[in-house]
């Protein structure tokens, strides 16, 4: 009688574990109706943003890119690539329309933590000393010659307020960054205090976000790209927009008719996007409470730390991990998302790859498969999610800029430049988000949409355009 009992007692338990699962998969859905919906609005705040300053939840920041590169690029130009948990240093011979991007090198150096939230000072000299010690190692052939400054292009994905295409102030820190005196401060001032300090003469010639150098790097490889997206630590999409389209712009007319935008997508919020209760749990524990929305329901930040929070409640609602609630699985971003990939790409039949990482990560040994395969569900119904929102916020774009019909007897091709390590090395991220642009558009818009991957385009992006805002000729003659 005794064992029944406790039968009945773990089938109860395993009966609100699956219950818990259910509701948590109803919440996430994301249907085409919705999906849809939520790119109409993404439109509609679009042109609220563009309308006036403070208009939406989009900022739709003005780049002071009003014209891409086109190939003629020529010369010596750094690159420094901020953003994430690494930041990049870059070098670049651009050869003009003969060589294209000549030669390349970087360097790639860790972020320590206690920099992401200390001063402007100490993060800004980390970085010059970096910077220093990569120009150190630069070929004498590189040298600049005598009384010629070296020149930067300077990647910072941040939102910023820009005022020139070489300078902007902070408005905010998102993902994992917040240091208080960068805030309203000029980035490039910044940076440039840090590097003098150790008696280097450099010029930043252009300041971007990601999305823009992403985009100037994929322009530069195939005329067609029109926008760029970003989904790594954080997401978000840059596009080419016509200037006659922007209000708030009271500049002069650029020659070329155009001006990019940084849309600042990850603090896209909706009524129609599918938050669950967990999302807003998170949400009030972040660092940015109320901001980035749509950033923590797509990006590699916050993906592992949904699931932690999901498995979490089945341990103490459903004792799921067994009758105590193991520590670890209490730990914000404990899991990371490169674990809930791991989990989730588990071809093997008893899923080891998922016990290993209950061990390794959360501590739980002896999970049985059952229990792995509900963990595998909790990974996909998450990352589903943010793919397949993802594909709505690049819907969103192309019906902004026109391209999510095709006219008749048109073949005009939309390639959109995409980088970040969660397009680049989550598969089945990657895969759900292609098949529902396909979904979204049908085939024969789908087939005049292109996504192509364009790899660390940002930071060759960033010393293109520092290129072809140098304040020598940075391009070639022909
Ligand atoms: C965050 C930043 C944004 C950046 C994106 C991708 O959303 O606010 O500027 O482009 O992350 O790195």
């Amino acid at each position: 009688a005794l064992l029944v009992r406790h039968r009945m007692r773990s089938s109860g338990k395993w009966y609100r574990a699956m219950a818990i699962l259910k509701e948590f998969e109803e919440k996430c859905g994301t249907p085409i109706l919705k999906l849809k919906q939520v790119a109409d609005a993404m439109d509609v705040e679009m042109h609220a943003g563009l309308a006036s300053e403070g208009g939406s939840k989009l900022k739709m920041l003005i780049s002071y890119v009003d014209n891409l590169p086109s190939g003629h690029e020529k010369g010596i130009f750094y690159a420094l690539d901020l953003g994430g948990t690494n930041f990049r240093v870059i070098r670049v011979k651009l050869g003009g329309r003969e060589k294209g991007v000549a030669h390349q090198e970087f360097d790639e150096v860790s972020i320590p933590p206690h920099l992401m939230t200390g001063s402007s000072e100490a993060l800004f000299d980390f970085i010059a000393e970096a910077l220093a010690k990569f120009i150190d190692s630069e070929p004498e052939a590189f040298h600049p010659p005598p009384g010629r400054q070296r020149e930067l292009g300077f990647t910072f994905s941040f939102p910023v307020r820009q005022t020139s295409i070489a300078s902007g102030t902070l408005i905010r820190w998102t993902k994992g960054f917040n240091i208080e005196d960068v805030v309203g401060q000029d980035v490039v001032g910044e940076l440039t205090k840090s590097l003098e300090k150790i008696g280097i003469d450099m010029r930043v010639s252009a300041l971007v976000n990601d999305t823009i150098g992403t985009l100037a790097g994929g322009r530069f490889h195939n005329p067609d790209v029109v926008a760029a997206v970003i989904l790594g630590t954080g997401t978000n999409a840059a596009y080419v927009e016509r200037a006659q389209a922007i209000p708030k712009w009271h500049g002069p007319l650029p020659k070329s008719g155009e001006m990019v935008i940084n849309t600042e997508w990850g603090n896209y919020r909706s009524s129609h996007l599918p938050l669950t209760e967990y999302d807003d749990h998170l949400d009030e524990e972040s660092l940015n409470p109320g901001e980035q929305v749509f950033e923590k329901l797509i990006s590699g930040m916050y993906l592992g730390e949904i699931v932690r929070r999901v498995l979490l409640k089945m341990a103490e609602e459903a004792e799921f991990f067994g009758d105590t609630v193991p520590a670890k699985l209490k730990q914000p971003f404990i899991l990371r998302t490169p674990d809930v990939s791991a989990m989730h790409h588990d071809t093997s039949p008893d899923l080891k790859v998922v016990g290993n990482t209950l061990k390794d990560v959360l501590e739980v040994s002896n999970t049985s498969l059952k229990t792995r395969k509900i963990v595998v569900e909790v990974c996909d119904i998450v990352v589903t999610r943010g793919a397949r929102l993802s594909a709505a916020g690049i819907l969103g774009i192309l019906k902004k800029i026109g391209r999510d019909t095709v006219k008749v007897g048109e073949k005009q091709k939309t390639v959109i430049a995409l980088d970040g390590g969660l397009f680049e090395h989550y598969t089945k991220f990657r895969s759900c988000l292609e098949s529902t642009m396909n979904e979204l558009l049908g085939d024969e818009v789908a087939e005049t949409i292109v996504i192509e991957h364009s790899n660390d385009g940002s930071g060759i992006g960033a010393a293109l355009l520092a290129a072809s805002h140098s304040q020598y000729l940075g391009l070639d003659e022909s």
